[in-house]
């Protein structure tokens, strides 16, 4: 196992009804901003609970953050931050409104020009502190300290992360995730699968526990997935969808491990050229990426291939094959597509990802850092 430290100050409130705890987390004096999407809140009742548990406080209010957040949608947010004297900002959504707040945080006392936080990760200091209620389990956002933020002016969706952006606390209430869309199901799923694989599937330096840890989560996606895609109201099985979301990117099950982030830095440049969703974007590259690696990966994938679907059988070659084809059938079973071409993206497309990789430096990926952009554009037309 590799040396590592390991730092996760986010309280968590989980389970049915825990809104209501809002109301003795928050200092009676705060002017609070609530930040949240387009409006799904106000829809199943989150919103109303919110504003109850808050009753009280001096609250105002910025929709409209879209998915994969932009730049120029936050940077209205920072105004008001800064015209109304915020104090503390409530984000109420999924891992866009999260990822968001986060850079609303980090850019309202930021002295120079905020866009510089995400193309040059430029140092902030003072943060405007956060924390947030969790509607679509995916991004992992509500317990880690990493944004990815897109500007739709230039085509760019970059990552910034720093512990001064941890969320102080996170509510995590399953029964808010009955309304989400089965295209948001299996988005979130899917992208809790990867996160846990872009942690699991390199290579092997005696890290059991990680391993294990990474293999539950796995498995237990698997086995509850099938009991939430169409259909709303099983408790339990959101409950766990949920923790699982969570717990595969809190940073616990990476540490000390290898780690390869390929499947969503080339994914994050679909999602800017071509606007896939991010689940969509993962579920397109990631059995190609393994398919590209698999000699690189071979032991892991092989350990995958034993533990997590159960294939002992055949010749190595043909156990990862039969384990990247049931990682497929897995994300098709959420009516998840698997190529490109389904969206309508054909090889013309190559050249424009390749040079996004090139202008953001994503030239060395992979755990081992040596997916250049050969190996990428191998895994773009496999992917076609
Ligand atoms: O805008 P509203 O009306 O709220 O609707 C949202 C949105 O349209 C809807 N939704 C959310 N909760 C709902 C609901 N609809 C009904 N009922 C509910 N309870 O879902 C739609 C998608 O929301 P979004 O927040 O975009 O989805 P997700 O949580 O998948 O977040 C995606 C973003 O997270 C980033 C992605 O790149 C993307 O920008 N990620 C952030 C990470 C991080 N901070 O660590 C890691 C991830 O890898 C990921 O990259
Ligand atoms: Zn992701």
């Amino acid at each position: 196992m590799q040396n590592f430290i390991f730092y996760n100050p986010v309280k968590i409130y989980f389970g049915k009804g825990q809104i209501a705890a809002l109301a003795g987390v928050l200092p009676k004096n705060s002017r609070i901003l609530l930040t949240y999407g387009y409006g799904s809140i106000k829809k199943n009742g989150v919103y109303d609970q919110v504003m109850q548990a808050l009753a009280g406080y001096d609250v105002s209010e910025f929709g409209g953050i879209e998915p994969n957040p932009s730049y120029e949608t936050l940077m209205q947010a920072v105004g008001i931050v800064r015209d109304k004297k915020i104090d503390f900002i409530l984000a109420i959504g999924g891992g866009s409104v999260i990822d968001g707040t986060k850079f609303i945080s980090a850019a309202a006392h930021f002295k120079g020009e905020p866009w510089d936080i995400l193309t040059k990760q430029a140092e902030f200091n003072e943060v405007v502190p956060f924390g947030c209620v969790l509607t679509l389990p995916a991004a992992g956002s509500e317990m880690n300290c990493g944004a990815v933020i897109s500007r739709k002016s230039s085509r760019d969706k970059l990552v910034f992360g720093s512990p001064k952006i941890f969320p102080r606390f996170a509510i995590l209430d399953p029964a808010v995730t009955f309304s989400l869309s089965p295209r948001q199901t299996a988005n979130g799923i899917v992208d809790a699968f990867v996160h846990v694989l872009e942690q699991y599937l390199t290579y092997p330096v005696n890290a059991p526990l990680q391993d294990r840890f990474a293999e539950g989560i796995l498995l237990t996606l698997i086995e509850e997935a099938p009991k939430v895609w169409r259909k709303g109201d099983d408790l339990d099985a959101r409950a766990n969808i949920m923790w699982c979301a969570t717990m595969a990117l809190n940073d616990l099950i990476g540490m000390g491990v290898p780690q390869d982030w390929t499947t969503h830095r080339l994914g994050h440049e679909v999602t800017a050229c071509f606007g896939l969703d991010h689940g969509q974007s993962l579920a397109v590259l990631l059995p190609n990426v393994l398919q590209v690696r698999r000699v690189q990966k071979h032991e892991k994938l092989l350990q995958y291939a034993e533990r997590i679907f159960g294939i002992k059988q055949g010749d190595e070659d043909v156990r990862i094959d039969a384990a990247i084809t049931k990682t497929r059938e897995f994300f098709a079973s959420l009516d998840m597509k698997l190529h490109l071409r389904d969206y309508a993206i054909d090889e013309t497309a190559i050249p424009v990802l390749l040079e996004q990789l090139q202008r953001h430096s994503l030239t060395g990926l992979g755990e081992r850092g040596d997916i250049d952009l050969n190996e990428s554009e191998k895994i773009y037309r496999a992917s076609l």
